[in-house]
């Protein structure tokens, strides 16, 4: 129930609760159907006796307002519906309410702040969002036991806070696999445990940048990185990519900070040259300057050696390595991490702590066993050739009957592909179009900060199988036939 109930004095309790509570039911504070709380827990709240509320309870169900339901509770009678048109107003109990305090607006920054990446569409049946896992293939039934070994070690707990920095045997999981599969050699105790990549971001952000301090992103790039920066007052410089990925003769001088998705650059895809990550360590050791490299999907490579990571390459110190498991099980798992420089692991870790104390630990200690026990490599495995088979799919149709209108963007790795628009046809009207036949299509117009846009799509295949692929764009195909060249 959610509506604040005030006694005021001593007199009249029974009436004064009645009243309220009806204003509430006519007002459509309290909806029917709405379960209250029983007349004892609302005694105790409203610091009347029980009998009070049991003689309210009575008169409100005697008149039709509640109803009560055995063994389950008094509920806001559903024929309560048709007298809700009736204004508070003509209530005397609206006398008794204390009246609304005026509207306040505050002022603050993120009332202008730009919207994060498009949600999901409900009205779509081949979805090719970004940003989604394939969860129909996710070993639920493992990761229940992971989940349940973790529960009776956390029962068997003291209690308490934990590490801020995270779940000591995740940490362990988490060096044992970059050192394995990123060349990214670091110790357990070098590694913080954030909620996802997005805070790790944000973590940096804040012990680094202060007011008025330029930081570089890629242009065009990831909105949430822009924004969690900006959200701190940065100067936030946007910096061309081309085909090599982040142009470094174009990176503004007092750069303190340089966010770069050197993998699998976002949105584009295509991987940073190792001439430009050789470039890029070097002006930001000139420079003092931090480079965040966020290698959100490279476990999910298909063409040729994976690239060494800018970490791996960093032999002065000045890479802050962001990973996820956002990619490689899904997104609402939200754990991520961050491999800072030495100098700045301790920071990171009070950041995190005033931040929110640390991360949930049932789920990190669940994720450790999952990763422990090999079963998070033997997950990737498998996905790792579902998703092979999907970008083929993607690419046989972008190469076959779409290409009239789209042009992939030479990638190897990730779970999303860019396609450039071939056609005149506006990025917004393909979108709207792709619609009528249910396939979800997502630009990347609005991924440009200061160059102008190029008409493009992200196209995601974390959220469509090969037959999913194969008829979804098959019907976008035959539509696009009919009505646009
Ligand atoms: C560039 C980039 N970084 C990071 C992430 C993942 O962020 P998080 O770990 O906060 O879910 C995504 C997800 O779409 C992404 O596209």
């Amino acid at each position: 129930m959610d509506v604040h109930l005030t006694i005021h004095g001593r007199h009249d309790l029974a009436g004064q609760l009645y009243r309220q509570l009806r204003t509430a039911i006519l007002d459509g504070r309290l909806v029917p159907g709405e379960r209250l709380p029983s007349t004892r827990d609302l005694a105790l709240q409203i610091g009347v006796s029980r009998k009070t509320t049991l003689d309210v309870f009575e008169r409100l169900i005697a008149e039709g307002y509640l109803r009560p339901r055995a063994g389950s509770g008094t509920f806001v009678a559903e024929a309560t519906e048709g007298l809700r048109t009736r204004t508070p107003a003509a209530s005397p109990a609206v006398q008794l309410a204390s009246p609304t305090p005026p509207a306040r607006t505050f002022d603050t920054p993120w009332n202008n702040m730009p919207a994060v990446l498009p949600m999901p569409r409900a009205n779509i049946v081949y979805d090719f969002v970004g940003g989604v896992t394939e969860k129909r293939l996710f070993p639920f039934d493992v990761w229940r036991r992971c989940v349940a070994h973790a529960l009776r070690q956390q029962a068997r707990g003291r209690g308490g806070y934990h590490d801020p920095a995270g779940d000591q045997a995740l940490r362990l999981a988490i060096s044992r696999y970059l050192a394995f599969s990123r060349a990214v050699v670091c110790a357990w105790a070098d590694i913080v445990v954030t909620h996802g990549a997005q805070q790790a971001i944000d973590l940096i952000a804040r012990v680094l940048v202060r007011t008025g301090d330029t930081v570089a992103i890629e242009d065009p790039g990831y909105p949430p990185a822009r924004i969690a920066l900006q959200a701190l007052g940065a100067n936030v410089v946007p910096v061309p990519v081309d085909a090599e990925g982040l142009i470094v003769d174009a990176l503004p001088k007092h750069a303190k900070l340089v966010y770069v998705t050197p993998s699998h650059q976002f949105p584009l895809g295509m991987p940073m040259s190792l001439a430009r990550r050789a470039q890029l360590l070097d002006w930001a050791q000139r420079h003092d300057a931090l480079i965040v490299e966020d290698d959100y999907d490279s476990e999910f490579r298909f063409d040729g050696r994976p690239m060494e990571s800018l970490k791996s390459l960093d032999a002065a110190g000045c890479v802050a390595y962001v990973g996820t498991f956002s990619k490689t099980i899904f997104p609402e798992l939200r754990i991520g991490y961050v491999v800072p420089p030495a100098s700045l692991v301790a920071p990171l870790r009070h950041a995190k702590q005033v931040a929110d104390w640390h991360s949930e630990s049932l789920m990190q200690a669940a994720l450790a066993k999952f990763m422990l026990d090999g079963d998070f490599s033997k997950y990737l495995r498998r996905m790792h050739k579902e998703y092979a088979a999907r970008r083929n799919a993607l690419l046989r149709h972008l190469r076959g009957p779409l290409a009239p209108w789209l042009a992939p963007v030479p990638s190897a790795a990730g779970i999303h592909m860019a396609a450039q628009l071939q056609t005149p046809l506006p990025e917004a009207e393909l979108v709207k179009l792709a619609e009528r036949v249910g396939v979800g299509l997502y630009g990347t117009a609005r991924m440009y900060v200061a160059r102008p846009p190029q008409p493009g799509l992200l196209i995601g295949y974390g959220h469509v199988n090969v037959a999913e692929i194969d008829t979804g764009l098959g019907k976008l195909a035959e539509l696009l036939a009919t009505v646009a060249t």
